[in-house]
């Protein structure tokens, strides 16, 4: 069983599918502990719902990201956790707290990276016009929404796209490729290899998402 720790800033619906994935079986991982920056955020009213075992760890309460990372990076290590899943997570990052975790901390992205990186990826989809964006779970290196690829899938702009309404419709691919990843991983099959990212006897189709989804 792959340990999980889950960070977060706001609603939520990510974890959500992480929570559903393993209830239903598809996941063969366990959230060990979800933290969260944001004290407000709605994804802590799910780790209530569900019984996860969660914390804050606010910014503002150390005076160097260092300590604030530090902090995060004990708190998951003590209990245990193998992968860390950034979920709506609104920071980055910095080496410090990624060498804790060492090709083990991914992330999900509502474009298709490189394309739109940063904050507001979907409005930014739509302002420059593009015919497909989409979302990607990637590694987390020291960049910004940069790390190697694990999976994309490929989202369709219609013309009477506004932000809303395209964020609404990557948001449902993203909660397949996240859980999909995580399983990747449960199963031992994800090689990284510098930027190049190998799912082991993954397929890859014709659909826009590659690699195919197998579960979700
Ligand atoms: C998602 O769009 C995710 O791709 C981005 O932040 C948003 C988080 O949504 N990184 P939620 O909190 O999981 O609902």
């Amino acid at each position: 069983m792959l340990k999980l720790g889950v960070l977060v800033s706001g609603r939520g619906s990510n974890l959500q599918a992480l929570i559903n994935g393993i209830e239903e079986g598809k996941i063969d991982a366990s959230i060990e502990l979800v933290l969260s920056d944001n004290p407000e955020a709605f994804a802590l009213e799910r780790c209530r719902k569900h019984g996860l075992e969660h914390g804050v760890v606010r910014r503002k309460d150390f005076s160097t990201k260092k300590e604030f990372e530090e902090e995060l990076a004990i708190k998951l290590k003590e209990k245990g956790v193998e992968l860390v899943v950034l979920a709506g997570f609104m920071r980055i990052l910095s080496g410090n707290f990624l060498r804790h975790f060492p090709d083990r901390v991914i992330n999900i992205h509502p474009s298709l990276i490189p394309a739109f990186q940063g904050l507001h990826a979907q409005r930014q989809a739509v302002e420059f016009g593009v015919k497909f964006s989409g979302c990607t779970v990637h590694i987390v290196d020291e960049s910004v929404d940069g790390g190697p690829v694990i999976v994309q899938a490929v989202v369709p702009l219609l013309p009477e796209d506004t932000e809303d309404t395209l964020s609404q419709r990557i948001l449902g691919y993203e909660h397949r490729i996240l859980p999909q990843a995580v399983q990747w991983f449960a199963e031992g099959r994800v090689n990284i290899k510098g930027r190049l990212v190998e799912v082991r006897e993954a397929r890859y189709g014709t659909l826009p998402v590659n690699p195919e989804l197998e579960k979700f």
